[in-house]
């Protein structure tokens, strides 16, 4: 089984930013754990401040791998772009949000994503992820 983690804008500060919201952890910290707790498992990582790496990474490995988890951070409110990738690939895509978007801005409540995602993790801090690695395993 073939996954791939995919983190969007600003993810790469887990750990430091605002850690009331994301908690002190590191990605890079969780990302090691998660590949010694799933030994048997093809795991990978790629993370982007840009929207079209998000992209190109989608087409990438949208026709091969069995699954996708993505958070796209704030591009998930905003990109069209992004939801017609995820649209034209064929691997299922979840959707993650660590915090939970619906109890914060209104801005954060509406999802370009979510429409064209296999389903979506909101709200469960880094667990989401492990919890999307369970699903597609299962
Ligand atoms: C986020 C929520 C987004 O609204 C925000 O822009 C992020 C992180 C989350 O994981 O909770 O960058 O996707």
């Amino acid at each position: 089984m073939k996954l791939i983690i995919i983190n969007g804008p600003n993810l790469n500060l887990l750990g430091t930013r605002e850690p009331h919201i994301y908690g002190r952890q590191s990605f890079e910290d969780y990302f090691l754990k998660l590949q010694e707790d799933y030994p048997h498992l093809t795991l990978h990582y790629f993370q982007s401040n840009h929207e079209g790496r998000i992209i190109d990474k989608l087409h990438e490995v949208g026709f091969s791998y069995d699954g996708i988890i993505l958070n796209a951070g704030a591009y998930t409110h905003t990109s069209i772009a992004i939801a017609d990738a995820i649209a034209a690939i064929r691997t299922p895509v979840i959707e993650v949000h660590i915090s939970n978007v619906h109890e914060r801005e209104e801005f954060r409540h509406h999802s370009y994503l979510s429409a064209v995602c296999r389903g979506l993790i909101v709200g469960l801090g880094l667990k989401g992820y492990e919890l999307a690695i369970r699903f597609f395993l299962e």
